[in-house]
């Protein structure tokens, strides 16, 4: 039978305010889960270690937390195979990220609950409700397929860079569930739900780390579903509600215009009130040669450009 080593995060407010941490060791079975051997640590050898669970099947999202630094859900992770990856460490077992620990690995999700309420989960459809139901065709559901995976356990959260540096990021979660709706055929509000994800704290905050996709255990692919909003947001005609939408529209403007990016334009496109201010320092910079001339340059082969542009749009 394998013995395994589990260092563990520890805060119990009740007792004193500082963390610590743990170390235990488990004779256990090959095939014991990282949920399994937590529970099995509180059952036997330390009845206070806390930590948050339901199905234990991968469904709930209750226990994600963090397996040596990378956010996982417990139930889903074997202790052997966390060890194979480690080489054979001790295992470090901390709460997922972004969020106040309550006692040890329980965090506070509410932030996390508000954040998902503000995205208005759920289907505001248009007009009088129909005699049955709403049909919707196999094709229409496919494109929201992904986002419908998603199980809430904020494993997507915990790894944001977003939010490590501005907590009041509404997060990959949300707007995955934010993109759910906005594409559902059957809802009516795409305009303003563009709008609303649209602001400050919101889809042009991602910082596209994509660790959000790397980690979700169900596939969602939320930065996936945060791009497919920010293209929602220019179908709308809401891009230019925010200094990334409009960062990302130069791009196209650039791209479209002349073929190639016309970096000297970004920041008046991006700024314009800012950059009015950095003009004399803007000028001295292309006097100097220091700065790429304003004027659009126009690529030999702008149209194979075109064409490869509209090819990627029909694609998404
Ligand atoms: Fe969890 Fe993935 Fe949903 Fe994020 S998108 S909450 S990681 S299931
Ligand atoms: Fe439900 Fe792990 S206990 S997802």
């Amino acid at each position: 039978m394998p013995t395994s080593t589990f260092d563990i995060f520890r805060y119990q407010p009740d007792t004193g305010p500082e963390h610590f941490r743990q170390t235990y060791e488990l004779e256990h079975d090959a095939d014991l889960t990282l949920l399994d051997a937590v529970l099995r640590l509180q059952n036997e050898q330390d009845g206070t270690l806390a930590v948050r669970y339901s199905c234990r099947s991968a469904i709930c999202g209750s226990c994600a937390c963090r397996a040596d630094g990378k956010t996982v859900l417990a139930c889903m992770s074997q202790v052997e195979d966390l060890k194979a990856q480690n080489g054979g460490q001790p295992i470090k077992v901390d709460p997922i990220g972004n969020f106040e620990p309550l006692k040890d690995l329980i965090v506070d999700m509410d932030p996390f609950w508000e954040k998902f309420k503000s995205v208005k989960p759920y289907l505001v459809p248009d007009g009088p409700a129909p005699e049955k139901e709403r049909i919707v065709s196999k094709e229409a559901m496919q494109k929201i397929y992904n986002e419908s995976k998603c199980i809430l356990c904020a494993a997507c959260y915990s790894e944001c860079n977003s939010l490590a540096a501005d907590a009041d990021y509404v997060g990959p979660a949300a707007l995955a569930w934010g993109y759910r709706f906005a594409a559902d055929e059957r809802d009516g509000q795409r305009t303003a739900r563009a709008k609303l994800y649209s602001g400050e704290h919101g889809v042009w905050d991602c910082t596209r780390c994509m660790y959000c996709n790397e980690r979700c255990p169900k596939g969602v692919d939320p930065r996936d579903a945060i791009e497919k909003l920010g293209g929602i947001a220019f179908n709308e005609g809401v891009s230019w509600a925010d200094a990334g939408a409009r960062h990302a529209k130069a791009f196209l403007i650039s791209m479209r215009t002349g073929g190639k990016l016309n970096e000297t334009l970004l920041v008046p496109f991006t700024n314009p009130i800012k950059s009015q201010l950095d003009l004399p320092f803007a000028l001295r910079m292309l006097s100097k040669g220091k700065a790429p001339s304003p004027i659009p340059h126009r690529i030999k082969k702008l149209d194979e450009v075109k064409k490869l542009m509209k090819n990627v749009k029909e694609t998404i």
